[in-house]
């Protein structure tokens, strides 16, 4: 039922089909809902209120940090509360500047358009994207060679939401047009307790409270991984002819999916030892990381280093990644003055 290679699945950005009705069956639909992140969620209340008191639409939006932090689930909320619907495409979903167009083009009166991916936008289409968001107009060219002209359309007031794992890979000009700009951090190990907790109702399960601590551990300080790794725990519960979720049931499920008690999976672990054995512990840049463990460079830059930086395995130095004591000491592998942790 568990395999090890399911654990690629658990930290996969993409969901399947199946996955994708499970994430929508528990994804917070509303503010209250919405654990954690408490004064981004503050600021944009107010935001949102100011705005519908003097009838406009909010600024634009853009949302950054790791994948599953919340930022797809936001986007929808920010839509709900403003009772704007909501069209959502992604940076590399738009190909031509005719394809932004279209979106725009269709947007009505106090609509929310979602870009996931932002970072991914093509420069010809940015372009296109300004005069859009900062005048609601749009500059489209029609025919060909010396006859074609440019004709001028105007816009309904809209909002775009952005969305990013990489705020460094986002252009200047355009993360300038963007009136407010929200950072969603890593999760505390408290408020992934209430989101699993609050998820297992949802699949009418039961789950006794160290289960709940364990998987929140576990769980990368990320509400996506969070769920998935109740869903995984739930399963195998399940199969074990039993209705309660207990640490037992966790603990073994989980060590299936080859996730330690810092919540690091083969790859984490693969990454430390490479740069241990084969960069002498660093500094290494993430070019060459990705090069010794076949790993890609993206992955490794949005998902695992993060992860490990977060927990005190990895540090950046101006010269590149490096490894910690704690990561010497988590392998069990003596470092270069042969110490002994
Ligand atoms: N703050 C939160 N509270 C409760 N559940 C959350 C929260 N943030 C994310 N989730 C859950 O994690 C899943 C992934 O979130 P998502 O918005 O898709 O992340 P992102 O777009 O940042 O990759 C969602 O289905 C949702 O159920
Ligand atoms: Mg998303």
């Amino acid at each position: 039922m568990i395999q090890s290679s399911d654990v690629e699945t658990i930290l996969n950005n993409d969901s399947s089909i199946e996955e994708g009705v499970f994430e929508t069956s528990i994804r917070p639909q509303i503010f209250e809902e919405f654990v954690g992140q408490q004064q981004l969620k503050d600021n944009l209340s107010i935001v949102i209120k100011a705005a519908g008191m003097r009838k406009e639409p909010i600024e634009h939006v853009l949302l950054y940090g790791p994948p599953g932090l919340g930022k797809t689930t936001l986007a929808h909320i920010i839509a709900k509360e403003l009772g704007s619907n909501i069209k959502t495409t992604s940076g590399p979903a738009i190909e031509r500047a005719g394809d932004l167009a279209a979106l725009l083009t269709n947007l009505s009166e106090g609509d929310v358009l979602f870009i996931d991916e932002i970072h991914r936008l093509n420069k010809v289409i940015e372009e296109v994207l300004y005069p859009a968001l900062e005048d609601r107009v749009l500059d489209i060219m029609i025919g060909k060679g010396p006859g074609a002209r440019s004709v001028r359309m105007e816009l309904p007031r809209f909002t775009l939401i952005g969305a990013t794992t990489r705020i460094g890979l986002v252009s200047a000009p355009l993360r300038d047009r963007f009136g407010l700009v929200y950072h969603l951090d890593y999760y505390t190990t408290e408020d992934l307790e209430k989101i699993i907790e609050r998820s297992a109702k949802i699949l009418n399960t039961e789950l006794a409270p160290e289960a709940k601590n364990l998987i929140a551990r576990r769980s990368r300080f990320t509400p996506r991984i969070a769920n998935r790794l109740l869903k995984r725990v739930r399963d195998y519960t399940q199969v074990s002819g039993h209705d309660k979720i207990n640490t037992k049931h966790a603990s073994e499920s989980l060590a299936l999916l080859d996730i330690d008690e810092f919540g690091l999976d083969k790859h984490d672990r693969k990454i430390l030892t490479v740069i241990i054995e084969s960069f002498g512990g660093g500094p290494v840049g993430v070019n060459s990381i990705a090069a010794a463990t076949g790993e890609e460079t993206d992955t490794i830059s949005d998902v695992h280093e993060p992860f490990l930086i977060r927990s005190g395995f990895m540090i950046r130095t101006p010269k590149g990644r490096q490894v910690t004591d704690l990561a010497y000491k988590h392998l069990g592998i003596t470092n270069k003055e042969n110490k002994i942790f």
